[in-house]
């Protein structure tokens, strides 16, 4: 396993994951990397770290550039477990490393590893001097854990983004300009919708305050290094931090005997005949992770299930609970569903599409099997609302 040079004496010393498929509940297809990056300076530098089990591979490819021995600063810039589980290991070879991180990292890492390491504290505007060059740090709390920053090198052009502008994918191509730009923009979709998309005000912020840097090279801690496409990325982030959506209505429902799905394609092509896109989802065929992917531009979600048990359905309750955890902003929603007698499961929508500061088209609820009279009029009755949005 050797290191990958990335410009003179910067090189990438992480690890490829080939077989991660589930990152915390996140659909990982592509599998994913921990990106740890090594500085050959006066005083040699680790920038971030991998998962404990990929340690072997991360200390290979750093034996293939210098002896670990002699690094001399660890910089934390994200303390979770896919980025500083391999610390302790590779401290084990250079016991007299100067870790830096921010005061929330520096709490951490010590309550992590049961450490009381004497951990320097970075401050938004402190540098520090690695020989030729100067490592400048900006915090980007809750960018997605407190204690995130970044940290940049004028000298290289660089900016060590940890996780923003990452994306899971496995792939013997570092670069962005070695890879497809189809591919990496989904899977960069999907990391911002699944990890990053509760904290787009925080995000603006971020993105402000590295927008004065000179930057060629963007060095996230998954996926690939960004490099041709910097605007692209950047770009797809203003999009998404600011919450613009495209007149796209997404149709996520499951059924019981088919007459919410009967509901669920009188939506679709609703919404189609209205000129507004329309995705058709069945929670038995997509995963949640994925779902989230396409909301990231969707400005309708409609959300379906039969009443079961007072209650929805098991496979929209598990959609919801991390729908309502990464909170999208300003959408506008809508309940759908059949029912039998209670008919709970349409409210029970409504009220949660409510919580989440949506605006809401009227809900429909259909009982039994909806007969096409009614299913017409619940369409023409849908057309004017939308009608409201489009014009
Ligand atoms: Fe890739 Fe927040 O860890």
């Amino acid at each position: 396993m050797k290191a990958v040079k990335i410009k003179e004496n910067v090189y990438w010393v992480g690890a490829i994951d080939w077989n991660l498929r589930n990152f915390h509940g996140y659909l990982t297809q592509r599998g994913s990397t921990y990106n740890s990056y090594l500085i050959i300076d006066e005083k040699i530098t680790l920038i971030d770290n991998v998962k404990s089990y990929m340690f072997e591979e991360q200390l290979e490819r750093i034996q293939s550039v210098i002896d670990p021995g002699k690094i001399d600063i660890i910089i934390q810039n994200h303390i979770e477990m896919d980025h500083s589980g391999s610390l302790p290991l590779i401290l084990k070879y250079c016991p007299k490393a100067e870790i830096y991180a921010t005061a929330k990292g520096a709490e951490g890492l010590n309550r992590h590893f049961k450490q009381d390491w004497a951990i320097n504290v970075v401050k938004g505007g402190m540098t520090l001097s690695l020989g030729k060059r100067e490592l400048a740090f900006v915090p980007t709390p809750m960018v997605h854990w407190p204690d995130n920053m970044v940290s940049y090198s004028a000298y290289d052009k660089i900016l060590f983004s940890n996780d923003a502008f990452g994306q899971h994918i496995a792939s013997q191509e570092r670069f962005d300009h070695d890879y497809s730009l189809g591919i990496l923009a989904e899977e960069a979709a999907k990391y911002y919708a699944n990890i990053v998309l509760p904290y787009g005000a925080q995000v603006v912020k971020a993105l402000n305050a590295v927008s004065g840097l000179d930057i060629e090279w963007i060095l996230p801690s998954h996926g690939l290094i960004w490099h041709e496409r910097i605007n692209e990325i950047l770009a797809m982030y203003d999009n998404w931090a600011n919450n613009r959506t495209a007149k796209k209505a997404l149709i996520i429902y499951d059924s019981m005997w088919g007459s919410t799905e009967m509901m669920a394609k009188m939506i679709r092509n609703t919404f189609s005949e209205s000129g507004v896109t329309a995705e058709f989802h069945n929670l038995q065929g997509t995963h949640i992770s994925d779902l989230m992917t396409t909301i990231l531009d969707a400005r309708y979600i409609c959300l379906g299930s039969p009443t079961l048990n007072n209650n929805i359905l098991p496979t929209m309750a598990a959609f919801l609970t991390y729908l309502q955890g990464l909170a999208p902003k300003g959408r506008i929603g809508l309940a759908f569903g059949s029912y039998g007698w209670g008919g709970q499961s349409v409210p029970i929508l409504d009220k949660a599409l409510d919580e989440m500061k949506f605006e809401r088209l009227s809900p429909i609820k259909l009982k039994f099997i909806p007969d096409a009279s009614e299913l017409t009029a619940a369409s023409e009755q849908l057309k004017k609302e939308i009608v409201k949005y489009t014009e």
